[in-house]
């Protein structure tokens, strides 16, 4: 892949695709829309469970992992390199870090070792994996997706570690894409609003919490994120109504829109 080739990017270019958190929400829709467009594509899940679509054929293969164990991590990250190793077809690979979880409540309420957790597999899961994988997508190049969300443009109070954790996410994945620069490797940060997941009850949150009307489905935010990637662009807010509220909220001074944000997901709380 040459340099002049960081923009128009095709699902049909990448001859390997590695995933996290396939098994469910915005990954499993990102497995389910590379087999639309290549049945036969060679697509690697990284998750505690398997993908639904994945069977027992040589093209889908399933590490399983929990992202935020070290030890599981480096295991799973030795045979990922293994197997990068065996493939025939060195062609350019596609990065999506997409697996994460949200915290709902205050600070105070959980244990550190629930925000660390947290902070394992939304932040250093990510960081872990793609520089590891660095050296292969220099060799071969590549794009890497990493999901951060509309939380990271923004202090929020009741989802204090989630939201700080996307704005790594956001943040780092910005400076990535610039360091590589007129090279054969491109990075787009993914920043999704409110998405008809599994997301909300893994949070402690039940479904009907969502915001009505303002919520995406997991199809809307990969087709907004593959026109993304196609485009070379290196960041993406999903949907009309985040883009607005987004841009409205950067746009306000620090102190007062994390006083706003807080009182917006305040009312989003599990009742006590
Ligand atoms: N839904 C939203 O409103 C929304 C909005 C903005 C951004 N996002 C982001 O989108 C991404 C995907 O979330 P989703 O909405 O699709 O939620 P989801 O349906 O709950 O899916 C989360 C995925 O992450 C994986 N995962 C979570 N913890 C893991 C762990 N310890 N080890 C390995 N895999 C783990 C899960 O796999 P296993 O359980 O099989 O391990 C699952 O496949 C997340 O990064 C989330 O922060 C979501």
């Amino acid at each position: 892949m040459s340099p002049a080739s960081r923009t128009n990017k095709k699902i049909s270019e990448y001859s390997l695709s590695i995933v996290t958190g396939g098994s469910s929400g915005i990954g499993k829709t990102v497995i389910e829309r590379i087999l639309k467009v290549e049945s036969g594509s060679r697509i690697c899940n990284i998750s505690r469970t398997k993908p639904p679509l994945f069977f027992n054929d040589t093209n889908t293969q399933h590490l399983e992992c929990d992202l935020s164990s070290r030890k599981d991590r480096a295991t799973a990250l030795s045979r990922l390199l293994n197997l990068l190793n065996d493939e025939e077809d060195k062609g350019p690979i596609l990065l999506v870090n997409n697996a994460g979880f949200g915290l709902y409540d205050t600070v105070s309420a959980k244990p550190s070792s629930e925000h660390l957790e947290l902070l394992e597999v939304n932040i250093a899961a990510l960081v872990d994996i793609t520089v590891t994988l660095l050296p292969i997508l220099k060799k071969r190049g590549g794009s890497i997706i990493n999901i951060a969300s509309t939380s990271a443009f923004q202090a929020t109070p009741y989802l204090a570690s989630y939201g700080a954790s996307k704005s790594f996410v956001l943040n780092w994945t910005l400076a990535l894409n610039e360091e590589f620069r007129n090279t054969n490797i491109n990075a787009l940060a993914v920043c999704p609003g409110p998405t008809r997941t599994n997301f909300f009850r893994r949070a402690g949150l039940t479904q009907r919490v969502i915001p009505d009307g303002y919520s995406s489905s997991s199809e809307e935010v990969v087709e907004a994120t593959f026109k993304a990637l196609a485009k070379g662009k290196s960041l993406v807010t999903t949907g009309l109504k985040s883009k607005l509220v987004s841009a409205f909220s950067s746009r306000l001074p620090k102190t007062l829109g994390t006083r706003l944000a807080g009182k917006i997901i305040n009312k989003y709380r599990p009742a006590k």
